[in-house]
């Protein structure tokens, strides 16, 4: 009996609301792009998906809870870059990014813009980089923790500038960007699904993109590829992870239902007003992604463990 009503059950996956945690702060580009998602699978799996925020260590808190959690389908994470980037600057995380979670599907790679305040008298990144250098002791670059998409893009670009700088951290790039807005911080590189509105509104400053094409919600944006810095390319990959066990049937509903939502009119618009895509449905699959996981693990250890960061 006991065994028939596990099957039951089972079989009726849904039966009541699902939870993605985005382990960094509400209001910023991974809650926006998990909560387009969120929306979209609600229609699709006939249960209410609630999206939840826990920021904090560049996400490590957030996915070691995961990691904790039981396997039923119910409790999953949409998570980014980040959780290849973890093992190398987290001695003590508590959970191998690969082997404690199933891996669910990809979903967008989001480009990063570089930005800044409103307030600074730049507007080229030739001005801005001008500027950094004159002004490196005082100004101030922020990013969302050890390990976040911010944190490695500011990274990168500091490494190839040869600067040093004040950096500060945030529990996500939403709160940054409210200290950006308001003028308490000098810079950020944040994802175009953070930045394209605050540009386009004249909050911010913006000044290049990461990527090597333009984005087209910010078209008069250089590349730093095309402009100060040849060969400069980041992203900010996400995808859905749950919990390592997953019954077959949670399995089997939730792969075809973020294949779905990447088709979904209303997530590619967004999408698109905020200077991203999703990706092709080849790679929103578990074995596409595990593989993927695995090869950013290995190619993000060898850059941060050669530059020596440390995360704790
Ligand atoms: C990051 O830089 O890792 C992200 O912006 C995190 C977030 O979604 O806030």
């Amino acid at each position: 009996v006991l065994g028939l009503t596990a099957a039951a059950e089972a079989d009726g996956y849904p039966s009541k609301p699902i939870t993605i945690l985005v382990p960094s702060a509400a209001g910023g580009p991974t809650d926006t792009v998990a909560r387009l998602i969120a929306e979209s699978m609600t229609k699709t799996l006939g249960q209410t998906v609630i999206v939840e925020n826990q920021g904090g260590a560049g996400g490590t808190i957030g996915m070691a809870r995961i990691a904790r959690t039981p396997a039923d389908g119910y409790t999953l994470a949409i998570w980014h870059i980040a959780h290849a980037t973890a093992p190398a600057l987290y001695d003590n995380l508590k959970y191998d990014p690969v082997a404690d979670f199933d891996h669910i599907g990809r979903i967008t790679d989001v480009p990063m813009t570089i930005v800044s305040k409103a307030a600074l008298p730049t507007k080229t990144i030739d001005e801005l980089i001008a500027w950094m250098k004159a002004n490196k002791a005082s100004a101030s670059f922020g990013h969302a923790g050890v390990g976040s998409a911010a944190h490695l893009c500011g990274l990168l670009f500091l490494n190839d500038l040869n600067l040093q700088m004040a950096q500060v951290a945030y529990r996500g790039t939403g709160p940054a960007m409210n200290d950006l807005v308001g003028g308490q911080i000098d810079l950020l590189c944040d994802q175009t699904t953070n930045t394209t509105n605050h540009i386009k509104e004249g909050r911010i400053k913006g000044y290049a993109v990461t990527t090597k094409t333009r984005v087209s919600s910010l078209p008069d944006l250089p590349t730093l590829d095309e402009t100060a810095l040849k060969g400069f390319e980041v992203s900010a990959w996400h995808a859905l992870w749950a919990p390592r066990g997953l019954p077959k049937e949670a399995t089997d509903k939730l792969v075809p239902a973020l294949q779905k939502a990447l088709q979904d009119p209303k997530v590619i618009e967004r999408f698109a007003s905020l200077g991203t895509e999703p990706v092709p449905l080849a790679l929103a699959t578990p074995e596409a992604l595990k593989a993927q996981l695995s090869a950013e693990v290995e190619k993000w250890g060898k850059v941060i463990r050669a530059a020596g960061v440390k995360g704790n």
